[in-house]
């Protein structure tokens, strides 16, 4: 199953893509989590990426779509994958297809978590996340047990650099000129799964279960 998940920056789409990747055993791939992987290796790619990123723009065009082909070609996925924040743009979608196509595959659910604007800086300001190992908190709706200390792993979370207010203002314009438009691109192409993004975590992924026929 190949699932693409998409949604305003902080609607949720990490949270619900790790559910439905343990759920249906599929793989969870996110560039913004290899781009800020490859910036805490400090690699050419994240010095790259950090430019852009800082400044709540997206990283061009090139440069993911070859980032994801690459790591698409060099892993296998038993049981598929749900692609969380790729492809964000209309060209991304486009150079998509056309490998999806040379590999006679389609995409076969596309989540839509449909959130209003208002909710999105609340989310990004109490967002805490483990660098070490990826879990994401917050500090209201779904605090760690320690404040302030990964429960998976124990390592003290931080707040992401693109989650000041005026970048997230920056990364919802970007959102609704870039990658709102896929929503029309992607209708027709694969199964169109909008959800209400504004329910607790267990709601959404209620109600994206009952989507998926589970
Ligand atoms: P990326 O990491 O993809 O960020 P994003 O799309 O802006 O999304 P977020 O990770 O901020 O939010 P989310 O929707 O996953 O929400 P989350 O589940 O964490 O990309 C970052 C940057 O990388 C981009 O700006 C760009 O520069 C670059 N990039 C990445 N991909 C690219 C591409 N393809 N092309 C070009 N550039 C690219 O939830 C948010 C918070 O809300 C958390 O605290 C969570 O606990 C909480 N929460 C979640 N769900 C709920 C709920 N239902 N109720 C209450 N709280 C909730």
């Amino acid at each position: 199953m190949k699932i693409l998940i998409l949604g305003a920056p902080g609607a949720g789409k990490g949270t619900q893509a790790k559910l439905i990747a343990e759920k249906y055993q599929l793989a969870h791939i996110s560039t913004g989590d290899i781009f800020r992987s490859n910036i805490q290796g400090n690699t050419p790619l994240g010095q790259q990426a950090q430019q852009y990123m800082s400044q709540g723009l997206l990283v061009p065009d090139e440069l993911t779509i070859a980032l994801v082909k690459d790591y698409l070609e060099t892993n296998h996925f038993e049981n598929g994958y749900i692609l969380d924040g790729f492809p964000r743009t209309i060209p991304q979608a486009e150079s998509f297809d056309a490998y999806l196509a040379s590999k006679q595959e389609c995409m076969d659910y596309v989540i839509d978590i449909e959130i209003p604007d208002e909710f999105i800086l609340d989310r990004m300001s109490g967002r805490r996340v483990c660098t070490k190992c990826g879990a994401t908190y917050h500090i209201v709706n779904s605090p760690s047990k320690k404040e302030g200390i990964c429960d998976t792993c124990g390592t003290a979370l931080i707040q992401r650099e693109d989650d000041q207010a005026e970048t997230v203002k920056k990364r919802l314009e970007v959102y609704h000129a870039e990658t709102q438009p896929l929503i029309d691109h992607y209708k027709g192409k694969a199964k169109y799964l909008p959800v209400d993004g504004t329910g607790s975590v267990e709601e959404v992924f209620a109600s994206l279960n009952k989507m998926l026929g589970a």
